[in-house]
């Protein structure tokens, strides 16, 4: 009680929680799996999850290697993540749109585990645990390409498909500020400030779709 804990302490830690958003996230990619539109995006998602399912595998032998006893600790950074997935899917978006936010949601995952790994990778290294240090690193490369993944089907054609899939122009309902300030006049001022505020709360997460 009395002594302040170490770095192993942290690693064990650290890994706790890990293992704990892997096994939160394979219920989370199950469900981005089933609300993807675009096959190759449900495949990816599909696949990742079988990915992250040899994850947790493999933190069991990271455990084992130091002769620890593989247990999770509840992880509240990917609860958060995953409950923001949860609130998009509620979300009335076409498709293209529903997949451009699926995407933004898995990556945010994605980065957070790289973060996690990286730091696990790093940590282990400094104090010579080379066996977990080099199975750590094997998951972080498998986020990295799972992040690069996702990048490359947004950009691919996911991205353009939902700003191509927006109503024409006079159709739209609530988004046409211009329409605002004709009919509403009183209340245009304070829509356009709310709709700029969207817009600076997440300019690259937001897929271009969603405001035409
Ligand atoms: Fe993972
Ligand atoms: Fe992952």
């Amino acid at each position: 009680m009395a002594e302040a804990g170490t770095l192993h302490d942290a690693f064990i830690g650290e890994l706790r929680d890990t293992y704990d958003a892997e096994r939160q996230l394979t219920k989370a990619l199950a469900k981005l799996a089933k609300a993807a539109s675009a096959p190759e995006l449900r495949q990816a998602f599909q696949s990742h999850l079988e990915e992250t399912q040899g994850q947790i595998e493999r933190l069991g032998q990271v455990f084992e290697s130091l002769d620890e006893k593989a247990r999770g600790k509840h992880c509240d950074g990917i609860a958060g993540i995953i409950e923001e997935g949860k609130a998009i899917m509620e979300e009335d978006f076409d498709g293209a749109t529903m997949d451009a936010c699926l995407i933004a949601a898995g990556q945010r995952a994605e980065h957070y585990e790289m973060a996690a790994y990286g730091t696990l990778v790093a940590w282990a290294r400094a104090m010579g645990h080379e066996e977990a240090a080099d199975l750590l690193q094997q998951t972080l490369d498998e986020e990295k390409a799972a992040d690069e993944k996702l990048s490359g089907l947004a950009e691919g054609g996911i991205n353009q498909s939902a700003a191509d899939s927006a109503p024409p122009e006079g159709e739209s309902d609530d988004h046409d500020d211009e329409d605002e300030e004709e009919d509403e006049e009183g209340n245009a001022d304070a829509r356009a400030v709310g709709s700029g505020a969207k817009k600076s709360a997440g300019p690259k997460a937001k897929p271009a779709g969603r405001r035409r």
